[in-house]
């Protein structure tokens, strides 16, 4: 198991896999990269919230979202600095969601399970309180239920959201976390 440190400004190669990837916080400056993701069809139709985003919100969503202490942003790369994906961690007093999303670019090629795995990693070293992850997960995104199970998170139940039924994922920390 990895010995995941606090900093996450620092850079965290994972070696796992054909394709090697670092995480690092998202900042101001990952803006346009994150909204051509956030906006791609797959991503939307699998979020909750399935509306496209505009950009001048998404100007006002996501420096919000970096300095609030309950959201923990994380983005992939690859060592040569390609953008892989967006992985973010939302607490509040009920529960402590996660989102993940893997640019076209870099799908189908079994990087997910790692990338989450590293995330929750960094996260639960961040914020110690937290005792569990929830993912909620479309029934019919078999590719991020295959991701999730892969990545250690067991079903809890279903929810109907938005007339659409998610499937609740968790994954508990453990003594290694
Ligand atoms: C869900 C997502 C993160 C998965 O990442 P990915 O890079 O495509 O998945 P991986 O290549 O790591 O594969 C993970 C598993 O899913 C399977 N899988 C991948 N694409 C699949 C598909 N279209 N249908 C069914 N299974 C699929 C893989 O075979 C693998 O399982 P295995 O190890 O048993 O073979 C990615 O597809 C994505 O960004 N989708 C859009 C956003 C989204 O749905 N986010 C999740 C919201 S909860």
């Amino acid at each position: 198991m990895e010995n995941y440190t606090k900093n996450v400004d620092k850079f965290l190669f994972s070696t796992k896999g054909a394709i090697k990837f670092y995480l690092r916080k998202a900042t101001i400056e990952d803006a346009k990269p994150i909204f051509d993701l956030s906006n791609e069809n797959l991503v939307r139709e699998n979020s909750i919230n399935q509306k496209k985003i505009m950009w001048e919100n998404h100007l006002k969503w996501l420096p919000n979202k970096l300095c609030d202490n309950n959201c923990f942003y994380l983005l992939a790369f690859t060592p040569e600095n390609l953008f892989i994906g967006q992985i973010r961690f939302d607490v509040s007093e009920k529960e402590t969601t996660i989102g993940i999303s893997i640019t076209k670019e870099f799908r189908g090629k079994g990087l997910s399970a790692d990338i989450l795995i590293h995330s929750a990693g960094l996260f639960f070293k961040n914020y110690p309180q937290v005792k569990n992850i929830v993912a909620k997960i479309n029934k019919d995104n078999e590719a991020s239920l295959n991701t999730f199970i892969k990545a250690g998170y067991i079903y809890s139940h279903k929810e109907s959201i938005n007339n659409n039924e998610f499937l609740v994922f968790k994954l508990v920390r453990n003594n290694e976390n």
